[in-house]
């Protein structure tokens, strides 16, 4: 008896099978209700009781092996099953493909051409590598302005001389002037440089949209109408503007202008650092000078600029505090704004 099952331990351990079919074989020819192990369990009452312990051991040992081998060969041919056969199932449910979202950053842009577009304006750009004279000298800055400091502006050798990342859409006006004959009414959305250590507050580049409108008596109170309605189109009916005195070398006079917290509806808050106001944008009337540079009749033509940073206006809108979660493309965040468009 225990050589019988000796014989069958071996022949458990030698077996291997090429198909599904030999397996099941196997398995009826052993474990089956007339298989091998069923006779011997018939046979261990004849067993004298001094091995039946023994004996009993060591069919268990056979039984647990056996369908152990068995478990292991089914296993290894479903898997091959899975990847050798060609089979495409038409009925199952399709795998969701992930949708992405429209970046803050283009959504808020889009917002602000959006609205400006409904009171006449267009949109033009220009290129983001710019010669001194569309980026600076055209905009009358003074050829010691700081702001042409290395500190400020990346500049970039080329073959046509020494170039710079643009660090402002002002650059885009002088284009537009210059090749354009009044009335001009154009926004300019764009991304700009600046030679900054990158911090929350700050970046090496950011997003500027840039307003011009040059025509005919073109006066301070056009500008200070066209920014309310801008004002009231993008945070609500019931915001207030403010404008602050401020200079610009490309417009007399120049202003900087705060919009009322819609945070805390001017009540004071951190983010308004308790004033009920925040600055959005810088203004002016264009500097005569700046309509001569670009070949436009002073005497003639008057007009206004602005020019906002969408960064700004988008920590606003959706409360953000770190600038630099906008270009860091981490999608925890960007999937925030699924919602917002
Ligand atoms: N270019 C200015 C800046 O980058 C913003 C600006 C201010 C644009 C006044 C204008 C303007 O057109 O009139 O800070």
């Amino acid at each position: 008896m225990k050589n019988k099952i000796k014989a069958l331990l071996n022949e458990v351990d030698d077996f291997s099978a090429e198909t599904k079919e030999q397996i099941e074989e196997f398995r009826i020819n052993l474990l089956g209700s007339k298989g091998k192990l069923k006779s011997l369990f018939a046979d261990f009452k004849n067993v004298p009781n001094d091995q039946k312990k023994e004996v009993g051991q060591l069919m268990n040992t056979l039984k647990e092996k056996a369908q152990h081998k068995i478990d292991e060969l089914t296993i290894k041919f479903s898997n091959n099953e899975t990847s050798t056969t060609d089979y495409l199932d038409l009925s199952r449910t399709a795998t969701p493909i992930k949708l992405g979202s429209r970046h803050p950053i283009t959504i808020v842009r889009n917002e602000i051409t959006e609205i400006f577009s409904r009171i006449g304006f267009t949109v033009s750009e220009g290129p983001e590598v710019e010669d001194d004279w569309h980026n600076f000298s055209a905009l009358n800055f003074p050829p010691e302005h700081p702001a042409r400091d290395m500190q400020d502006t990346f500049f970039v050798e080329s073959e046509a001389g020494e170039m710079a990342l643009r660090t402002h859409t002002s650059s885009v006006q002088v284009r537009m002037m210059e090749n354009n004959k009044p009335p001009i009414r154009t926004i300019s959305p764009g991304r700009v440089y600046r030679n900054e250590a990158i911090s929350a507050r700050a970046h090496c580049f950011f997003h500027q949209v840039e307003g011009l409108y040059i025509a005919e008596n073109v006066s301070f109170a056009d500008l200070k109408q066209t920014l309310l309605y801008f004002a009231k189109e993008m945070f609500g009916e019931e915001t207030k503007i403010r404008l602050r005195p401020s200079y610009f070398p490309f417009t007399e006079p120049s202003a900087e202008m705060d919009v009322s917290c819609s945070v805390c509806n001017s009540k004071g808050c951190t983010i308004c650092k308790y004033t009920g106001f925040l600055e959005i944008l810088g203004c002016g009337m264009v500097d005569p000078n700046v309509l001569g540079n670009c070949g436009i009749d002073p005497k003639k033509y008057s007009g206004f600029a602005f020019g906002m940073g969408v960064e700004r206006i988008a920590m606003l809108k959706f409360k953000v505090n770190d600038l630099r979660l906008y270009s860091e493309g981490d999608v925890r965040f960007l999937d925030q704004f699924k919602a917002a468009f």
